[in-house]
């Protein structure tokens, strides 16, 4: 029976059905996601993702049973008006097929607290839940969306034992997003159409790459111009201060923000599971470009099936390039305070 089994496996591994790992004693489910905190965040994330069709299997983990169950409950309602997915809650057991699991478990920013704030308080709970992922050989991808999540992903790529290109973070994919749609928004075109990054840290020492901006391969000054703005560095500072500020303006109104990183989360998915080689700005470990070395911060990268395939280091002028170390240098003092 034993041999049947064994000969049955050989064959579905030689389709390439199944992705068995050599030390990996489950078959990971491509098809298959653990969100990990059922918060604000992790619940529009959970309501977004079924809704993408990317999964056919979702588990729920929360320290509140209660919660995940709601929220999986709420969220299954939706199915029929989207595609078949199972949603159930859970615990650490049911990750261990799972190919991705998202950790957005964590405290979030109150009004006026900065997201570096937040560093010791969810390191703590990441150093509860790493443990427990670890101890399931989970060899799938981990991406991290707690904040501070730069510090965060460093933490999980260190706690987790995993390859750091499979241990990355959200980064400032949302922030980016809030650029593109300040700039089509500026210039009455589709945000879609504006190419313009976002990076370092997620947070306050953030940079707007704007000496690579671009629109449709037009530069963005230009474009500017084409569009009838003449004060365009007063204009494009103030779209990169209200991206900065705009956690801030959200939670000052409605306690959180959830839906922009709950849409971030999906493309991030979507790249993932469709191998899709898609070029986005998330959270990675730095070895040297720019000069930096041992902090995750976001740089364009490519996203595929494996997680972070590769960097893909922007042309920067010197003051960005200077804002960068400046970034990484805030993010790397404040894990030094704060040793794993
Ligand atoms: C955001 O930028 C709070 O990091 C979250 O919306």
């Amino acid at each position: 029976m034993f041999s049947m089994y064994k000969l049955y496996l050989s064959t579905l591994l030689k389709k390439g059905y199944l992705k068995m790992e050599r030390d990996c004693l489950h078959c990971t489910n491509t098809r298959k996601v653990a969100v990990i905190g059922c918060g604000f965040v992790g619940a529009a994330c959970s309501f977004s993702l079924m809704q993408s069709g990317l999964f056919s299997e979702m588990v729920l983990i929360d320290s509140d049973p209660a919660k995940a169950e709601g929220e999986a409950l709420d969220i299954s309602h939706g199915v029929p008006f989207a595609k078949p997915i199972r949603i159930y809650a859970g615990g650490y057991d049911d990750i261990k097929n799972a190919s991705l699991i998202i950790i957005t478990a964590g405290a979030n920013q109150k009004p006026g607290e900065t997201r570096l704030d937040l560093v010791k308080k969810n390191i703590s709970i990441f150093k509860a839940i790493l443990p427990e992922i670890k101890k399931r050989n989970f060899r799938g991808i981990l991406l991290i969306v707690a904040n501070p999540v730069d510090i965060l992903t460093t933490v999980a790529q260190k706690l987790s034992g995993l390859p750091e290109n499979r241990v990355f973070g959200s980064g400032t994919v949302l922030d980016t997003a809030r650029l593109k749609s300040e700039l089509g928004a500026h210039l009455n075109v589709d945000p879609r159409s504006v190419h313009a990054f976002i990076i370092g840290e997620h947070g306050d020492s953030e940079i707007a790459a704007w000496s690579s901006a671009n629109v449709s391969g037009i530069p963005l000054h230009k474009f500017c111009e084409m569009r009838g703005h003449t004060n365009h560095d007063k204009a494009i500072q103030k779209i990169a201060v209200d991206v900065k500020n705009s956690a801030y303006e959200n939670i000052k109104r409605k306690k959180a923000t959830y839906y922009g990183i709950a849409m971030s989360v999906k493309r991030i998915c979507e790249a993932i599971v469709r191998d899709e080689k898609s070029i986005l700005p998330v959270s990675s470990m730095m070895h040297g470009e720019y000069g930096i070395e041992g902090i995750s911060l976001s740089m364009p990268a490519i996203v595929g099936k494996d997680g972070v395939e590769t960097l893909v280091p922007l042309q920067l002028n010197e003051t960005e390039k200077a804002d960068l170390q400046k970034s990484a240098e805030t993010l790397r003092d404040t894990l030094k305070q704060n040793e794993v």
